[in-house]
């Protein structure tokens, strides 16, 4: 089980800096929530962690580890996992050939099969269109793939961005259910960005609210779903 402190970090796009001194830790086993408004900086995070986005300072310890200086791929051996946001599917290639580039840095064909099966077990409707075209399939089935194809390196931190980003409510809620399932039979965790703060603040067990490149308020997901501030701001209460 794997422990990932986020400390003081600072983020570039080119000149502009997107994230000014992030901190938060996530326990193993946890569900931790990431929300805030557009431009905040939670895809920016994510990317950060996932090694896509260099720091410019600050660090990222893996189990007392630093890890801010390993690539992306050497971070998908040590357990974390990226669904990106907008799904970045290859809509030519089916279903189970999106599923393999997931699992491309994993060398044992057993454990790509045990990747595949929870996979399938998770998302029984993935399984049922695995030979079709990744295009083909609604949003939600390609949201479910997208998750599934992050699952396939077998992590130990899975990071989801914007899982619910135009599904349909019905399919949104059944993902979120697997996803707590995921958690709770696997211990697997999980980093939840999303726009819907009030779902990702029910599913979560920490919570983090991001502004401008800051995180400006942290707490269990009960907390926050309580406090003044975020209910005027994210959840129009
Ligand atoms: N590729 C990029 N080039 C330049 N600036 C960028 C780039 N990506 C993001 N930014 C800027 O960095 C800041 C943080 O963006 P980020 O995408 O992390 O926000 P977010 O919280 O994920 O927002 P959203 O909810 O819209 O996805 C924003 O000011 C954004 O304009
Ligand atoms: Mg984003």
């Amino acid at each position: 089980m794997r422990t990932l402190e986020v400390k003081d970090i600072v983020v570039h796009y080119g000149l502009v800096e997107a994230l000014h001194g992030v901190s938060f830790k996530v326990e193993a086993g946890r569900i931790v929530a990431l929300v805030g408004s557009n431009g905040a900086g939670k895809s920016t995070t994510l990317k950060a962690l996932m090694g896509l986005k260099r720091l410019t300072s600050g660090s990222l310890m893996l189990d007392g580890k630093r890890i801010d200086t390993s690539h992306a791929a050497q971070r998908v051996g040590m357990g974390i996992a990226l669904s990106p946001e907008g799904r970045r599917l290859f809509p030519r290639m089916t279903v189970w050939e999106n599923l393999m580039v997931g699992a491309h840095t994993v060398s044992s064909a057993e454990q790509r099969g045990r990747s595949q099966e929870l996979v399938y077990e998770l998302f029984p409707r993935v399984k049922e269109r695995r030979d079709q075209l990744a295009g083909s399939l609604s949003g939600g089935e390609q949201q479910m793939v997208a998750i599934g194809r992050a699952l396939m390196s077998n992590p130990q931190i899975l990071m989801l961005d914007e899982p619910s980003l135009g599904i349909a409510p019905k399919i949104v809620s059944e993902i979120a259910q697997v996803i707590k399932r995921l958690n709770r039979e696997t211990g697997i965790s999980v980093i939840l960005v999303e726009q819907n703060a009030r779902l990702a603040l029910k599913m979560s067990d920490d919570a983090y609210v991001f502004e401008q490149g800051l995180v400006i308020r942290s707490g269990s997901g009960q907390e926050l779903l309580n406090d003044a501030f975020v209910q005027k701001a994210f959840l129009g209460i």
